[in-house]
């Protein structure tokens, strides 16, 4: 007995020394050096006073996000910056200006417009991905004008709650949640965001105690990482994990992360501290496959494979909204018609899109089964088979009255084919364009995307694994 407690003890000893070195390993790649801080630093000085030498309504320029905060990862070489001004001004003089200055600031370097709320340029300097962004000044409790105005108060929040040992804790959880395939929120990727990884963090104190609460999580854990005397209303938000906004209450940080991804970052984190490796923090590489083994996986398999494309004039990030619910449609739709989906999935690299469809069968036979009432109720036998066209039955099966008819559909390749051409009309914009020139792929095309897409047949390889990256 006491033998067996020694062993349990030291097991324990053994991992938490286990995940020191993983750590400590991890922690040496994602910092980043000196050298890369001090650039940073550079640029925004010289971004700085560029914009304060530019005549105009803007108060001063501040560095948000997590490069500001010093959390960010190596390599990851965003500036995130807005453009202040007073919130006396309209929203009108606050877009003109604030671009007017940001395309001052870019010069001659290469940028283009994109939208959050309202536009913002984006662009290199110096090998740095810049976003200039217009935003009013905000005090902590002020109504923000738009959902930008809540960076500067994000970065006000984190710079004065973080300890400085925080902040490699906080690489370590975002380079756990890139390992796992859970990070980032935006549409694509329904996962955490950088600054949900912030608040865990500063929430649980540290990495080792993030990951022990995260295992443990329930359904809809709720996280309130600030002193509230409000009684805030939690009935609003639906989703898996409501992890609340200090800067505005009203807001889930954690709103995009999808069931699935949830599920995920706890089972992850469970077999984490059950069984520490490095894969849960870089991905193994993925060797590519000869050809005749894909073959012989796809052969196992009742696939269908979808190839459609990215419209150009309509933003990725947009698209990848469009495209789930795409999926859910159409996989509704074969549902409804008898077929049974075993999974589906999407991958997609901004210009190509592949949807592909496990299912049970790709034919089903014409004949439908229908169960009806129980055989002594003939009324409602009379109603049950009236405007049937009945192919076999009625007969009693267990007490009940079945019947079989005829199925509209039997192949799901045909099915797939008139969804394409029938229902596209009730689709957005984005999807009817993507799907102009979409192709439904037989093993051989399949086969042949693999060879020409390296990233899809990585894709395809994991996919035919079907297991979680990290195990
Ligand atoms: N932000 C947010 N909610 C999101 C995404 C971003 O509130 N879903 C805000 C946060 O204030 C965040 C800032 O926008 O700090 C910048 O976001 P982003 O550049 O996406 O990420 P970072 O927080 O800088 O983190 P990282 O780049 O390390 O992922």
């Amino acid at each position: 007995m006491v033998q067996n407690l020694t062993k349990k003890i030291q097991s324990a000893k053994t991992l938490i020394n286990l995940r020191k070195k993983i750590y400590f390993s991890v922690l040496k790649k994602v910092v980043p050096t000196k050298s890369d801080l001090l650039k940073e630093k550079k640029l925004f000085l010289e971004i700085e006073k560029k914009v304060l030498s530019i005549e105009g309504k803007h108060s001063h320029i501040e560095w948000c996000g997590s490069s500001a905060r010093n959390t960010h990862l190596k390599n990851d070489r965003d500036l995130d910056l807005f453009i202040m001004f007073d919130r006396v001004f309209t929203e009108e003089e606050l877009e003109g200006e604030g671009l007017r200055v940001a395309a001052k600031v870019f010069g001659k370097n290469k940028y283009e417009k994109a939208y959050s709320q309202h536009p913002y340029l984006r662009g290199k300097i110096k090998g740095f991905d810049v976003e200039l962004v217009p935003s009013y000044k905000m005090n902590s409790g002020e109504k923000i004008k738009s959902a930008v105005d809540r960076t500067s108060l994000h970065n006000k929040f984190l710079t004065e709650k973080l300890s400085l040992s925080q902040k490699n804790e906080i690489r370590l959880l975002k380079q756990f949640l890139k390992g796992i395939n859970a990070y980032g929120a935006d549409l694509k990727n329904c996962s955490l965001p950088g600054y949900g990884a912030e608040l865990l963090i500063y929430y649980y104190g540290d990495f080792e105690k993030t990951i022990k609460a995260i295992s443990n999580w329930k359904e809809k854990e709720t996280i309130i990482p600030f002193k509230t005397k409000s009684k805030l209303n939690l009935s609003i938000f639906k989703e898996p994990l409501i992890l609340i906004d200090p800067v505005d209450e009203n807001r889930n940080v954690a709103s995009a992360l999808s069931k699935e991804n949830y599920d995920k970052m706890i089972y992850a984190s469970k077999l984490f501290l059950a069984n520490p490796t490095i894969n849960f923090f870089f991905n193994k590489k993925q060797n590519m496959w000869p050809v005749s083994k894909i073959r012989g996986f796809l052969s196992k398999k009742e696939l269908i494979c979808v190839k459609a494309f990215f419209p150009k004039s309509i933003i990725e990030d947009l698209m990848w909204g469009q495209f789930r619910k795409f999926l859910k449609k159409i996989s509704h739709f074969v549902k409804e018609n008898d077929f049974v989906i075993e999974n589906s999935k999407i991958f997609g690299d901004g210009k190509e899109v592949y949807f592909l469809f496990q299912f049970e069968s790709l034919t089903i036979q014409s004949a439908k089964k229908l169960i009806g009432p129980k055989f002594d109720d003939l009324e409602n036998i009379k109603r049950f088979l009236l405007n049937k066209k009945v192919i076999s039955g009625p007969r009693i099966e267990n007490d009940k009255i079945v019947i079989e008819i005829e199925r509209k559909y039997t192949s799901l390749i045909e099915l797939f084919k008139l969804f394409l051409k029938e229902k596209m009309i009730e689709e957005k914009d984005g999807v009817v364009k993507a799907f102009k020139k979409a192709k439904i792929l037989n093993e051989k095309e399949i086969i042949e995307e693999y060879s020409k897409n390296k990233e899809f047949g990585k894709f395809l390889i994991n996919y035919l694994i079907g297991k979680e990256s990290f195990e």
